[in-house]
């Protein structure tokens, strides 16, 4: 059973030197479909390629999968009672294609839509705004047989599927982001390896990046024709916050070429239409761009109302000359590089403090991407993820202390407080993650949540991290310095 009683409310109070968000800020939690529904083979769902991966030997830590995961998808009724007593006013999740169109291209499963709609039926019904993801890197197995993203053809499926989705939903979900940090899908997917499909070739990387974005393009076109008007279309990108290592020249230009791969690879086509020209340039010997074809950029420059930014960590770049060992602390695992193209940068790991991730905590960052983002692009913004693993353990009183985490979110909401007090246009804030998880190739030895899960018993207890978040949300404000 959900131990939801174990929140006490807390009712909102205005008091001196309270950092106070702006009125209407939108205070959420994320997750994503295949980190926590579990319930993997019923009502007709099919294997996505990360069932798939996971169920490869060697894959996954600890030979974890998604079978069961968080159980969500039986459990969704208490998990949205959770946060509605935690008073987080919107909820980021995704959905699963494989639900909803089993194998990628066949007809609509109406049972996997039902799910989602008695998700977001049970949100409203409790005063939290559904804020859907289309696609968490859950890509249909039978897609990825038939090429993946290097596939021009999966674009088009892509949007086929968003129009199935917004059909069903759009009269009650009003924000709608359609891919989840492309980066991952195409640079953990298919260089480093690490990620489902788990290939390991700089050319197939930069088509799927492509086919990613035509994706995208394709999708927001379906559904502006489908959806209201006044619906709010994203994308959600994890841009880099790269920090050249010395000041000399070569560790400028490290940086820049992490910047092109990471951030400008994306922000560029679809803010300007265009790819970067020294991208094109130095990853020319591994690709030819050939996949990019005329009437592709206007396509992915369709315009969209925000821009999804997730942030855990800056990075420190500098340049590779080839002697000694390439330092590889870029936050992604072990695997092979996902810098394509890019064989002189390395990634030095800086002193202080580091999650259980090996991340390290650092929340100026936070301020400076959403500083740089507001400047160059313009684009209103949420933060859709931001949050912190460590190893929390139930206490022998049933509760879960956790002040590190709690640290790291006071730390990152002061520096969201600061960036908009900057005059940078965010408009809310994603803790991820509600529950603990499954954490991709780190399976579930990993705990994101402020929600501890008890993955034998599937209890919930909110952790003292999840008490803070929710002061902080029912107050709009954090305390004081
Ligand atoms: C992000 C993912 C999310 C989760 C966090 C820790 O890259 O979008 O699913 O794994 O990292």
């Amino acid at each position: 059973m959900t131990q939801i009683e174990s929140v006490p409310a807390v009712e909102p109070r205005a008091g001196a030197g309270l950092r106070s968000f702006p009125d209407a800020f939108v205070w959420g939690t994320a997750t994503a479909a295949y980190q926590i529904e579990g319930a993997a083979a019923e009502d007709g769902r099919t294997p996505s390629i990360w069932d798939t991966f996971s169920h490869t030997p060697g894959k996954v830590f600890g030979g974890d999968n998604g079978d069961v995961a968080a159980d969500h998808y039986h459990r969704y009724r208490d998990d949205v009672a959770l946060m509605a007593r935690l008073g987080v006013n919107s909820y980021r999740f995704s959905v699963s294609w494989s639900r909803v169109i089993p194998t990628g291209t066949g007809p609509v499963n109406a049972a996997g839509i039902d799910f989602y709609s008695r998700l977001v039926d049970e949100l409203l019904m409790h005063g939290i705004a559904p804020a859907l993801t289309l696609y968490h890197w859950d890509l249909p197995q039978e897609l990825q047989d038939a090429g993946g993203w290097t596939n021009r053809d999966t674009a088009t499926r892509f949007a086929d599927y968003a129009t199935v989705v917004a059909d069903a939903l759009g009269d009650r979900v009003n924000f709608w982001t359609t891919m989840n940090e492309p980066w991952c899908a195409a640079f953990l997917g298919y260089a480093a390896g690490v990620h489902a499909p788990g290939h390991t070739s700089g050319a197939e990387t930069l088509s799927a990046v492509h086919h990613l974005l035509l994706g995208h393009g394709l999708a927001v076109r379906n559904l502006r024709s489908t959806l209201p008007a006044g619906s709010q279309l994203a994308i959600t990108l994890n841009p880099a916050v790269p920090r050249p290592a010395t000041a000399s020249g070569d560790d400028a230009l490290a940086c820049s070429k992490v910047d092109g791969l990471q951030n400008r690879i994306w922000l560029e086509p679809l803010f300007r239409g265009e790819y970067p020209s020294d991208v094109r340039e130095f990853t020319a010997s591994v690709s030819d761009w050939s996949f990019v074809r005329d009437g592709d950029l206007p396509v992915i420059a369709t315009p969209i109302d925000i821009l999804g930014v997730n942030y855990y960590n800056p990075v420190v770049v500098a340049h590779y000359g080839g002697a000694g060992q390439r330092a590889s602390s870029d936050g992604h695992g072990g695997g092979a590089s996902p810098w394509v193209g890019a064989g002189d940068v390395q990634f030095l790991d800086p002193p202080g403090r580091h999650t259980a991730m090996g991340w390290p905590v650092d929340a100026s960052g936070l301020r400076e991407l959403l500083g740089r983002l507001w400047r160059e692009y313009g684009k209103p913004m949420l933060v859709t993820e931001n949050g912190a693993a460590y190893d929390d353990s139930v206490a022998a009183d049933g509760s879960v202390h956790d002040p590190e985490r709690t640290q790291y979110l006071s730390e990152h909401l002061g520096a969201l407080h600061d960036a908009i007090a900057d005059g940078v246009g965010v408009r809310g804030y994603y803790l991820w993650s509600l529950l603990d998880n499954f954490e991709w190739a780190y399976g579930y030895s990993k705990r994101f949540g402020i929600v501890h899960v008890d993955f034998d018993s599937q209890l919930r207890t909110v952790k003292d991290s999840g008490q803070f978040y929710s002061d902080v949300v029912k107050r709009n404000a954090l305390p004081a310095l």
